[in-house]
């Protein structure tokens, strides 16, 4: 695959603390899916803005840029402006929408709840139903 060739950015790491400084206007770096894009040279050709960049300028972008729904045209162009990765160490520091929801539907807890609440309601409601139709 021609593009698989190119991704001389794979195993180059920065830390989150680097990628946080590169916050401003002369070097604005976004995270997406724990990639590194130097968006520095393209604010001004967003369609979407410069603006909603410079917001996440230095941090974790991955959620509102999934929000909108970018266009494939807009993924293939994103891949020009992969510079690293994000170290394999600061990953559990920054948000994980997609894991979340896994980790949420696999807890016990949740599933609990869920279904106790519910059949305590159903029974009461029996309950006085019971007791409106007996009187
Ligand atoms: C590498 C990063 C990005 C690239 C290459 C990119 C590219 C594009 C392109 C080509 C469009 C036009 C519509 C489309 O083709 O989907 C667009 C629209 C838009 N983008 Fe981005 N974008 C990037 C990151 C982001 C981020 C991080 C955000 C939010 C923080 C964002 C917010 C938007 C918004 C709000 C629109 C307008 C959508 C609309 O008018 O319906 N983009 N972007």
């Amino acid at each position: 695959m021609a593009a698989s060739a190119r991704e001389e950015w794979r195993g180059r790491y920065y830390r989150l603390e680097e990628i946080q400084t590169h916050n401003h206007s002369q070097s604005t770096w976004i995270l997406l899916h724990h990639r590194i894009y130097d968006l520095t040279k393209f604010l001004e050709e967003h369609p979407g803005g410069e603006e909603v960049l410079r917001e996440q300028a230095g941090g974790d972008a991955t959620e509102s840029f999934e929000d909108v729904g970018h266009s494939t045209d807009a993924r293939t162009l994103s891949e020009t402006f992969i510079i690293g990765e994000l170290h394999p160490d600061d990953r559990d520091k920054v948000q994980k929408p997609t894991e979340t929801l896994i980790t949420t539907l696999d807890s016990n807890s949740s599933w609990w709840t869920s279904w106790v609440i519910p059949g305590i309601a159903a029974i009461i409601v029996a309950l006085m139903y019971h007791f409106y139709m007996s009187e």
